[in-house]
């Protein structure tokens, strides 16, 4: 099988993306070339997620398209991966049969096998397995940052959520591994690096937990700046908050789902921790850290959710002041605990709470932004904006995007820029001297 060009299609989260990166990996190193479109493609990967039904519907709608491709020229090759892949397996085929091969998240590394390098592998892989856990590569974000995956899977079992099921048991990756990955990074002119799990925080190699790793890595990589996602509030403990108030690598950002601001329905989503609780770490990081940008997620309409318990979650985001969230209507995850619950929440409802909620954070987000006029940034310079080629787009330690004007010989490099406006999503500023 002759087969030397290739494009990925990245669906879901940053674990995803730096999943994806490997796979890019692991084609270019047999000679793979990317490219920019489905069409051009021997090989076609879509890398998908499970977390909500829209997610799902998503991918099944992108297959439908590129079936008439695949009609056209059935040489070329189709193949879903990731937590869809894994979740629905053979059913996957039945309902798109014109996919070539199904491989689940913990098969990435069988992608040789399917490329020509062997006969007879299974039409669909999705067992669970550590092996390979070993051979990671790092997937670039941009030339100077890059994420790093520091644990698989979770074993919190959230009653609403999809991922233990599809990503399998908690597994880490040993710190020296870590280390060496970020060193060799550092190397090619990284100077930052995200660490990525579903929960970073209860990261484990034998006696060192998370705020070793940080530490080890900020002291003997020389990289510039760390971050990670996503932590968990019952699993943040004060040494990493102190962590992250000692280590000057450490950017001040956090992102803490509360999911929800009700205790009751907290405690029916199975996050073992009380909005109480959630306050006093927020007040201990800024205690601690000073001044730090928190973002969160939240999910409206989850099963009993009344309107007074709607209103204690705006009450929560109006009370932390987070920097901005992700909403989320809840979705039925067939599996789940919660699957079990009466969904009795309308979806008419389900969309009124997220409109609101949205645009109650869409406000503060605004807030706290017009608070940054005037401040001045470090920020890490990864390209241009979308917009306008002639405007630069960078990072602040914060995790805002900040827009400003300047020469592109500065993309990939960490510059002071004050910030001169700002809007709910995006920081404007100048370059300073
Ligand atoms: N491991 C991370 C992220 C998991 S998925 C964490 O625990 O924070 C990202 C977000 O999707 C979750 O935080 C949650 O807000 C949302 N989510 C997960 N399952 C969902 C569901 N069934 N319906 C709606 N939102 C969901
Ligand atoms: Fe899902 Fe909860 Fe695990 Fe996050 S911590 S991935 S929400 S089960
Ligand atoms: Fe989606 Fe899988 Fe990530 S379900 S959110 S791609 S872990």
């Amino acid at each position: 099988m002759q087969m030397l060009t290739y494009k990925i299609v990245t669906f879901g989260c940053q674990m995803n993306l730096a999943d994806s990166g490997i796979l890019s990996a692991i084609l270019e190193s047999r000679g793979f070339k990317g490219v920019e479109s489905e069409k051009e493609a021997d090989l076609i990967i879509l890398n998908t997620c499970s977390v909500r039904q829209k997610a799902e519907e998503r991918v099944f709608g992108r297959l439908g398209e590129l079936s008439a491709l695949k009609r056209d020229n059935p040489d070329k090759k189709l193949a879903v991966v990731g937590c869809m892949a894994q979740r629905l397996g053979q059913s996957l085929l039945d309902r798109a049969p014109y996919v070539d091969f199904v491989l689940g998240t913990d098969r990435l590394f069988d992608l040789p096998q399917y490329i020509g390098e062997q006969n007879g592998a299974p039409l669909i892989h999705t067992e669970f397995g550590h092996e390979n856990i070993d051979i990671d590569l790092p997937a670039r974000d941009s030339k100077c940052s890059a994420f790093v995956t520091i644990s698989r899977g979770c074993d919190n079992f959230c009653t609403y959520c999809i991922v233990p099921y599809v990503r399998g048991r908690e597994r880490s990756y040993p710190v020296s591994d870590l280390v060496q990955q970020v060193r060799s990074l550092v190397e090619d002119g990284v100077l930052e690096v995200t660490f990525l799990g579903q929960n970073v925080n209860s990261y484990r190699d034998g006696e060192r937990d998370f705020s070793d790793l940080l530490r080890t890595v900020a002291e003997e990589t020389g990289i510039k700046r760390i971050r990670f996602m996503t932590s968990h509030p019952k699993d943040l403990s004060d040494r990493l908050i102190d962590t992250i108030a000692a280590v000057p690598e450490m950017m001040p950002h956090l992102h803490l789902p509360l999911q929800s601001g009700s205790e009751r329905i907290l405690k029916k989503m199975g996050r073992v921790y009380t909005y109480s609780h959630y306050r006093n770490l927020v007040r201990r990081l800024r205690e601690a850290v000073g001044e730090i940008s928190l973002t969160t997620d939240l999910i409206v309409g989850f099963p009993s959710e009344t309107e007074d318990e709607f209103r204690m979650t705006l009450d929560a985001v109006r009370e932390i002041g987070f920097d901005s969230a992700f909403m989320f209507r809840y979705s039925v995850r067939e599996g789940t605990a919660a699957a079990q619950y009466n969904d009795d929440v309308s979806e008419t409802g389900k969309i009124r709470r997220l409109t609101e909620l949205i645009s109650l954070q869409k406000n503060i987000s605004f807030e706290k932004n017009q608070c940054e006029i005037g401040r001045e940034h470090s920020v890490l310079v990864d390209g241009v904006s979308r917009r306008d080629e002639s405007v630069l787009k960078g990072k602040t330690g914060g995790n805002k995007t900040l827009l400003f004007k300047a020469d592109k010989k500065y993309i990939g490099t960490i510059q002071q820029v004050k910030v001169t406006a700002a809007d709910s999503w995006t920081l404007h500023g100048e370059l300073l001297g």
